[in-house]
């Protein structure tokens, strides 16, 4: 089992000194918050290797009007955008597009800073509660995450998935974080990857390295796939989730050696990735309320069902603090666990996942039912 450290994760100095007092070989920084706080170059300049960008390239992910600049600068096919600061330059930029609208908060919002509604008066009124907004042109078509993983020069791609952001079936609700995901795609064009690579991550990276900002990392690339060919929607500077715990399911290079590669400078002597053959598909099961504050401690039941080929990743769970629970597990977050299945197909892997999420109970939580429908139907 892993030793939870108790060290404030946006605070450089702590985790590099705690990561020295460790001796780690490694430390990989997961999500945006410490990056864009520069927890990263602190870990550096202990002579740490790290994997994840460092402060100036994590704004990529940081700042919406800094990824368009590097775009625009790249050459990086995007949504066409205004920066607005006031109410009067938001009128104004929703009128140049029309609906529907798509209303950007400028900096870190958890997956929830964005609007995309074919009402005025929402898209104003979001851009009014923001102090700086990126207001774009709406991208018309599916989406997919690709991952890439970046040594600062070179860039090797990741199976590339879909994931699905809205909280109810048939993508209607608000947008979350992820409520499922899966990998391969079957209907996405053939090349799209080598495309991807091509028109979109490779021209990033050189920009960044130009710009004396290397990206040490994952660049994931969250793309709409247009009649026009592929669009950037946004840039994280982090692994994305959920699509993460189907795309590593699939992996079979181990990863440690691979994230090094990336912190080293190395990854172009890295042997080729190695991809098991068949699907994976993964539920997310979310707390009561969420997307909106999330109800937590209710307990968790069926977490020691055996479905054969599916398997359960913890996200917002926590043990039962009461003296008597006895290694209990209940809610702690709003996306509490990921129920993945895998098979020989998405649709084997698909109904591995529903098998397993039939086994868990926890009062008030909901999960879509139409995770990778779509794609096992077509
Ligand atoms: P983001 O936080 O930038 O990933 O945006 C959340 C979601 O809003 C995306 O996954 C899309 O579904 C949608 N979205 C964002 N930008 C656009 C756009 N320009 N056109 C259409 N949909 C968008
Ligand atoms: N799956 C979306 C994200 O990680 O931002």
């Amino acid at each position: 089992m892993a030793t939870l450290h108790q060290v404030t994760p946006t605070d450089g100095a702590a985790v590099s000194e705690l990561a020295v007092t460790l001796g780690a070989d490694l430390v990989v920084i997961g999500p945006e918050a410490p990056l864009v706080a520069g927890v990263a170059d602190a870990v550096r300049a202990a002579g740490i290797p790290c994997f994840g960008p460092s402060r100036e390239p994590a704004g990529i992910e940081g700042s919406k009007s800094f990824a368009k600049d590097v775009m625009t600068a790249a050459g990086v096919p995007t949504a066409r955008a205004f920066t607005c600061t006031t109410a009067e330059e938001a009128a104004a930029a929703l009128d140049e597009f029309g609906p529907p609208y798509v209303v950007k908060d400028d900096g870190l919002a958890a997956g929830k800073g964005v609007v995309v509604t074919g009402d005025r008066d929402e898209a104003l009124a979001h851009a009014e509660a923001c102090e700086r907004v990126v207001i774009e042109e709406y991208l018309d078509g599916p989406e997919v995450s690709l991952f890439a993983l970046c040594d600062g020069e070179t860039a090797v791609p990741l199976q590339p998935a879909q994931d699905f952001k809205r909280a109810w079936d048939g993508d209607a609700g608000p947008n979350t974080g992820g409520m499922g995901a899966y990998t391969p795609l079957p209907w996405a064009p053939e090349g799209l990857t080598e495309q991807v690579m091509t028109e979109i991550v490779l021209p990033t990276v050189a920009e960044l390295a130009a710009r004396g900002m290397p990206y040490t990392g994952v660049l994931y690339a969250g793309l709409a796939l247009t009649a026009k060919g592929p669009r950037v929607i946004e840039f994280n500077a982090r692994f994305g989730d959920p699509e993460t715990q189907v795309v590593l399911d699939r992996l079979e290079t181990p990863l440690a050696g691979l994230l090094l590669a990336c912190a080293t400078g190395t990854l172009a002597a890295h042997e080729p990735l190695r991809w098991r053959d068949g699907a994976a598909v993964t539920v997310v099961v979310a707390a009561e309320n969420y997307p909106g504050e999330p109800v937590k401690g209710d307990v968790i039941e069926g977490l020691d069902a055996e479905v054969p080929g599916a398997y359960v990743l913890h996200a917002g769970t926590a043990f039962d603090p009461a003296p008597d629970a006895g290694g209990r597990i209940v809610s702690n977050g709003g996306r509490v666990l990921s129920v993945i299945g895998t098979g020989r197909d998405l649709a084997e892997a698909r109904t591995r996942a529903y098998e397993a999420v039939g086994h868990i109970r926890l009062r008030g939580s909901h999960h879509r039912s139409d995770i990778a429908l779509r794609a096992v139907e077509s």
